[in-house]
This record gives C-alpha cells, structure tokens and sequence, in this order.
C-alpha cells in the first residue's frame, strides 16, 4: 500500500436482490486530490459512497483507508476515521437550529458543547452560512440545506470528504461559490470525492475523473480525456457533448 492513496477500493461488489449496483470496482483516491465520480443515473455511485463510508457493507471485496481494512466498520467508526459525507438528498435535523445542525459533525471531534460549538461556528463561517447559525433548518431554501450539509461534513474534519451532488439545484453563481468553496476545502489538506453530473463544473474544479456505467468502472483519467472518451460518450455524456 503506497502512502499517497488515501483510499482503495479493490474487488468491490454490491448486490441488492437480483440488481447487481456496483460490480467488482477497484479504484483509489490520491490523497489531496479531487476526484469525480461521474456517470448515468443509476450507474452506482451513491452505492459506491455508501459502501466508502460505511451506510452498507458490500456483497464482496475490500475496501482500505490509510492502508487499514475498513470493509466492514459501522460508518460511525469510520468518521470518526476520518470520512465524511454529504447526502444527495440532504438529510438535516429540520427542527434544529443550522449551528446545533452542525455541532453534530463538530462533536466528532469534541467533547464538550463549547468546544463542539465554536468549531460549529468555523464550519459556518468557512461555509458562508454563519449569518444563519440560529435560523431553523426547517425554514432553509434548497441551496442552503446543500450548503449546511457540507458544513456539518466539515465540522467532523474529515480526511476524505465524500460529496453526493451538492450542487444540484444551484443558479450559476451559486455554482460558482460552490466551486470555490470545494477548492478552500481542498486547500485545507482534505481529499475530495464529488460526484457530479454538471461538466460545466467538473471540467475546471477535479484532477481526475472515474466514470461508472452499469455498476462498473466504465473510463478513469484526466477530465480532459475522459470526456473525449468514445465509451463515455455514447454511455453517458451522449451527442450534445460530442457535438460541443
Ligand atoms: N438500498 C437499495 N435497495 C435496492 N436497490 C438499490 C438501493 N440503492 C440503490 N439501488 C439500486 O442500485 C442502482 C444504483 O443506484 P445508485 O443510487 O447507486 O445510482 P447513482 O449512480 O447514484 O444514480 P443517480 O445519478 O441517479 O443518483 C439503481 O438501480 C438503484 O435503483
Ligand atoms: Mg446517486
């Protein structure tokens, strides 16, 4: 196992009945990169963060962080590890104010609520969401919901951020702080893992691009030559894109 994998997955499956959602993937994340996980709807990308990051336990094969099995560790344990998530439908405390949202992620970390607190309050303030630490998260717009799921994902202090499309949903110019804030949270020594369906946002923001169809590793590369890929073209980006 060399050092700068932060990750590797090797052989891994999962089955859920007669449906085969991801099919013996082997892939790795280099630590300090930001790599996309892309491909078609119900290719197995969210299976394959949910196997990463311990919301289920694959049918086969290993799974490492740091070099060390973590396969089979409930996802508690594996935060605690260092990995952290956000969901593709943003999953909140509704009835919670957005700092007590986020003291969640930050008691990862912490024992005492001031501690948790004011490391809750640094997630906000990094995330732009600090003007809303003690609004009701019930009452956030969609764009802020996306915004305080990163923020209690940064507040556990992740090595490995696993990112489910948090940027769905968001005009342009949201976008593009969204962009920027992923790179800030590179700059902090996190390795990012970002599933994206936009190219418009994959294409300048990741080094590397893995790309899943049917539940298998369908292309792996540089943004740049996976999008000229003629497998990934007619699997997943189609004519539109050929075409541009
Ligand atoms: N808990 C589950 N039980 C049964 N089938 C599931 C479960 N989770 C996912 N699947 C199925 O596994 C396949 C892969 O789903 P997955 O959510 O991983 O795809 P995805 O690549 O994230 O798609 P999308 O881009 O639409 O989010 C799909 O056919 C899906 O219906
Ligand atoms: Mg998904």
């Amino acid at each position: 196992m060399t050092d700068h994998r932060i990750l590797e997955v090797k052989g891994v499956s999962k089955r859920f009945g007669g449906l085969q959602a991801n099919k013996n993937i082997t892939m790795h994340v280099q630590r300090g990169e930001i790599l996309a996980l892309i491909g078609p709807n119900g290719a197995g990308k969210s299976t394959l963060f949910n196997l990463i990051a311990g919301a289920l336990e694959p049918t086969s094969g290993e799974i490492f962080l740091e070099g060390a099995p973590i396969t089979r560790l409930p996802s508690p344990r594996r935060c605690a590890l260092g990995i952290a998530r956000t969901f593709q439908v943003p999953r909140s405390f509704d009835s919670m104010t957005v700092l007590e949202n986020v003291m969640v992620g930050a008691f990862v970390r912490h024992r005492s609520t001031q501690a948790a607190r004011s490391a809750a309050c640094d997630a906000l303030v990094f995330s732009g969401l600090d003007q809303s630490a003690d609004a009701v998260t019930g009452q956030l717009t969609p764009p802020e919901r996306r915004r305080l799921e990163l923020a209690r994902a940064i507040a556990t202090e992740p090595k490995l951020l696993l990112l489910d499309e948090v940027m769905t949903g968001l005009t342009p110019s949201e976008a593009q702080k969204g962009i920027e804030l992923i790179r800030r949270i590179r700059e902090t020594g996190t390795t990012i893992v970002m599933v994206e369906h936009v190219m418009e946002i994959v294409m300048p923001l990741v080094d590397r691009a893995i790309v899943l169809h049917n539940g298998e590793v369908l292309a792996e590369g540089q943004p740049t030559d996976v999008v000229r890929d003629e497998g990934v073209l007619s699997a997943y980006l189609g004519d539109r894109y050929r075409a541009a």
